[in-house]
Parts: structure tokens; sequence; C-alpha cells
């Protein structure tokens, strides 16, 4: 089935885009669209996969951040404080000069976990943010 295709213009910093285009060259997409459209995908499986994790659940958070973004640290230990209930560990690794990376320990309601690693996603300054759940081995 034929789809409507929508056009739109988004505004990207230039070294995103130059880190982006050297993944799709190398990964052989006829064009940057193509590579995008994946991207979305990609993206919106993860979204999908992130509101399925139901029932008791040990998480592990992977944070990468600007150490230079101001306030960022303080709304990250404030996100922690929040949830610290269903916190069991935190380190914090600095990468260089200015990268962050902070990795969470979560064990409790899987949708209390997804929504603690949704809080950090949306800090400004986060780079990038890797969310990994694994059951508790009960039910194995
Ligand atoms: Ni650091």
């Amino acid at each position: 089935m034929e789809q409507d295709i929508n056009r739109i213009g988004i505004s990207l910093p230039e070294n995103l885009l130059k880190n982006f285009d050297g993944i799709i060259l190398q990964r052989g997409y006829s064009s940057r669209s193509e590579g995008i459209r994946d991207a979305i995908r990609n993206y919106i499986v993860s979204y999908e996969w992130m509101n399925d994790v139901q029932g008791e659940r040990v998480g592990v958070i992977t944070i990468v951040y600007s150490h230079s973004q101001r306030g960022l640290e303080d709304n990250l230990t404030e996100i922690q404080h929040e949830f610290e209930s269903i916190i069991k560990s935190s380190m914090h690794v600095h990468l260089d000069h200015d990268n962050c990376l902070e990795v969470v320990v979560l064990r409790g309601e899987g949708q209390d976990v997804k929504i603690a690693a949704e809080k950090m996603m949306a800090l400004k300054g986060v780079k990038h943010v890797k969310l990994t759940t694994t059951s508790l081995g009960k039910d194995l």
C-alpha cells in the first residue's frame, strides 16, 4: 500500500548531522531521508518496548551527559532522590573533559523504572540514555 509522504524540515547541530551522515554512508542507505525514517522507526520501537515493561524488574539506566550543562547534575541528583526507594546503586565516571557517564541500577515496578529513565532522558544536556531491564528470574 502506497502511503502519503509528508515533508518536514528539521534543525540539527552540525556535529550531530555529520555523525549521522557518516553512519548512513557506512550502512549504505540510499539517502539521508531513508536513514532518518529508519532512525524514527527505531525510536518508536524502543519507546513501545519501554511502555511494555511490566512487573517487578531489575533495570540499568546508562546516561551520558555533558558535564558543563548548567543545573544538569543537580536535576539528575534530584530525580535519583525522588526514586530512592527503587534505586539500588549508582556509579559516576568522568569520561573526558566534557562528558560524564552515570549508571543507575534499580529494582522495582517496571513502569516506575521506565518513568525514572524517561525523566532523565528529558533533561537538557543529556546526550544518550539507555535502559535495559531484566526479570528477577523467578519465572524462568
Ligand atoms: Ni563527571
